[in-house]
C-alpha cells in the first residue's frame, strides 16, 4: 500500500482505547484524529495517542478531507447515523457492535455502504481469535459433520458495564442480546456456515437489575437507577434455519448460575 489511510476515531471511551494497540501495530493505516462530545476525555485522549486534530463534532471528522476511515466506537444508537454519514462522505467504516439496533438500520447502512463502494466492517472480533479460527478449520474439513444444531450463550454471574450507554434503552437500543450476544450469535453463525433464518421466537426480560444489592464486578455501588435501566438483563431465543439446522441463544448480564464448566461462564 502506498500511503498510509488515515483514521479518525469517533468515541475515545472505553472500547476506543482497546482499539489503538491495534491501529499502531498496523503498517497500512495510522490514527490521526478523534472526535467525541466529552471535551476532557477527548482532550485527554488526544495527549495519550499524540493525537492532535479533535473534533468536538464528529460531523467535522467525518467531512475532513484528510481522513480515509472512520473508526466508530460510540453508543449504539448513533452507529447508523454516522456509519451512514461516513459512508456517504467516502470514508471507509469500522463499527463497533452491534451494527446497530434495529434491522432496518443495518440495511440503511448496508445500503450506503453499496452506493459508496467504501468498506463497513464491525467490530465482531470473536472470529478473529485463535481457538475460533482452529474450530473453523475443523468444521470446514468436516470434522463435526452437519452441525444441525448448536447452543450459543455468554451467561455472565454479574458482569455488565454499568453506564448509561448500555442500560438506557434510548442509548443503547438493547440489554445483553446486542450488548454480548451479537458476539456468541456471530461467532455461532459463522461456525455453522451462516445458514438462512426462517423462524426466530425470543424473549428479553429485566428480572434482576432492579433488585437491591445488585452490582456489576465493572464497577462497585449501585447499579443505574431503574429509569436508566431500562433494557433487557436477560434474553432468550431459537432460530430455525432453510436447512434445517436450529440454535438456541441464550444471554445474561446477571445470571447467578453455578459454573457449569469454564466455557458456559465468562464472569
Ligand atoms: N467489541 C467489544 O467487545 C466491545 C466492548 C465494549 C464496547 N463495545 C461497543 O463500543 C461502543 C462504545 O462503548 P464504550 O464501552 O467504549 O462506551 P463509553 O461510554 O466508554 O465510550 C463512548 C464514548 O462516546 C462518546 N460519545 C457519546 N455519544 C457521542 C456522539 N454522538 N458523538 C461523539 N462521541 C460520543 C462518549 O462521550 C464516550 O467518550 C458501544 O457500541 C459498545 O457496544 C464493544
Amino acid at each position: 500500500m502506498s500511503k498510509k489511510l488515515k483514521v479518525a476515531v469517533i468515541g475515545v471511551g472505553g472500547i476506543a482505547k482497546t482499539h489503538m494497540p491495534g491501529w499502531a501495530a498496523s503498517p497500512d493505516a495510522e490514527v490521526v484524529a478523534g472526535a467525541d462530545v466529552a471535551a476532557n476525555a477527548l482532550q485527554e485522549w488526544g495527549k495519550t495517542n499524540g493525537v492532535t486534530r479533535l473534533f468536538a463534532d464528529p460531523y467535522d471528522a467525518i467531512h475532513d478531507p484528510e481522513i480515509d476511515v472512520i473508526d466508530i466506537c460510540v453508543p449504539n444508537m448513533f452507529h447508523a447515523p454516522l456509519a451512514i454519514a461516513a459512508l456517504d462522505a467516502g470514508k471507509h467504516v469500522l463499527c463497533e457492535k452491534p451494527l446497530a439496533p434495529t434491522p432496518s438500520d443495518i440495511r440503511n447502512m448496508i445500503a450506503a455502504r453499496d452506493r459508496s463502494g467504501k468498506m463497513l466492517m464491525t467490530a465482531q472480533h470473536f472470529r478473529f481469535a485463535g481457538v475460533s479460527r482452529a474450530m473453523k478449520r475443523e468444521i470446514d474439513l468436516g470434522v463435526l459433520g452437519d452441525i444441525y444444531h448448536a447452543r450459543s450463550w455468554m451467561l455472565r454471574r454479574n458482569a455488565m458495564i454499568p453506564t448509561v450507554g448500555f442500560t438506557k434503552n434510548s442509548l443503547s437500543g438493547g440489554g445483553p442480546c446486542i450488548d454480548i450476544g451479537v458476539h456468541a450469535l456471530d461467532l455461532t453463525l459463522w461456525l455453522m456456515g451462516n445458514p438462512k433464518p426462517v423462524a426466530v421466537t425470543g424473549t428479553a426480560k429485566n428480572m434482576l437489575s432492579h433488585k437491591p444489592g445488585q452490582f456489576s464486578i465493572w464497577r462497585s455501588g449501585p447499579m443505574p437507577p431503574p429509569e436508566d435501566f431500562d433494557v433487557e438483563d436477560f434474553a432468550a431465543a431459537f432460530v430455525r434455519f432453510e436447512n434445517g439446522a436450529t440454535l438456541v441463544l441464550e444471554v445474561s448480564w446477571f445470571l447467578h448460575h453455578d459454573t457449569m464448566g469454564e466455557d458456559m461462564q465468562i464472569w
